[in-house]
């Protein structure tokens, strides 16, 4: 564990460094949402890089019409080949920052939730997914963490904010999610959506899912596992990834 956990041991000095009262003003005043362009380097996030060749022949890739089409990798294929994965998904110092930013307490999703740490694939013409919220099945709430890897595509994550505020005109907003780069929103909050790759394009994306709370009734839990087996992962991974891993 000891040597797992120095692969990021850059993270701590780099974070903080970091002035979180105006980060986490901004993610105050944007109803927690923030994009950070250039939070971490190639070099601090190597050991999530390196692991990325291995990994491509277990990509699923999924298609809904109208919808969403694209590539996933569960946190069941990563707790089996990539721990850095796991790893950096459970850093004390990432964990500490996201806190602060979000100004409260964030659990750890439990081990049969395939969404807690996932890669997103856009390789191939037309990958995309429409406008949504990150609904959060548990009986908190749910930040979504989004962290760019590999960006050589012209897909724009947009989104929305103050879309459910009465008092507030909406803000459109759209970014690239270049290597390094870090996105976090309250799920229920932001209206969001990535636009469509061209062909010859590629961008690959590590999402992390934080929680206020770890109670879900059985009932979400059903409907969860039954939106990631269609729309990311694929059933064998949601429903029998769990045992095995
Ligand atoms: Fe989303």
């Amino acid at each position: 564990m000891l040597a797992q956990s120095s692969s990021f041991a850059t993270l701590k000095p780099h974070l903080s460094g970091l002035d979180m009262a105006a980060l986490r003003a901004e993610f105050e005043a944007n109803a927690e949402f923030i994009a950070i362009p250039e939070f971490l380097s190639t070099h601090d996030i190597a050991p999530l890089l390196d692991a990325l060749p291995a990994l491509e022949s277990r990509v699923h890739r999924n298609f809904i019409p109208g919808h969403k089409k694209g590539g996933s990798i569960s946190r069941y294929d990563l707790d089996a080949h990539a721990p850095s994965f796991p790893d950096f998904y459970r850093s004390p110092a990432l964990q500490g920052f996201l806190q602060t930013l979000c100004g409260r307490p964030l659990l750890q999703c439990p081990a049969d939730d395939p969404h807690t740490y996932a890669l997103y694939y856009y390789t191939e013409a037309g990958d995309h997914i429409g406008w949504h919220y990150d609904t959060s099945y548990y009986k908190g709430a749910r930040y979504t963490v989004l962290l760019g890897l590999e960006d050589r595509s012209s897909c724009r994550l947009e989104y929305e904010l103050y879309r459910d505020d009465p008092k507030r005109a909406t803000v459109s907003g759209a970014t690239a999610l270049s290597p390094g780069m870090l996105v976090v929103f309250n799920g229920d909050k932001l209206w969001h959506r990535v636009t469509p790759s061209a062909a010859g394009e590629r961008r690959v994306v590590l999402t992390l899912e934080y929680v206020t709370t770890l109670g879900m009734h059985p009932l979400r839990r059903f409907v969860s596992n039954m939106k990631d087996a269609i729309a990311y992962f694929g059933f064998r991974q949601v429903f029998s990834g769990a045992k095995r891993s």
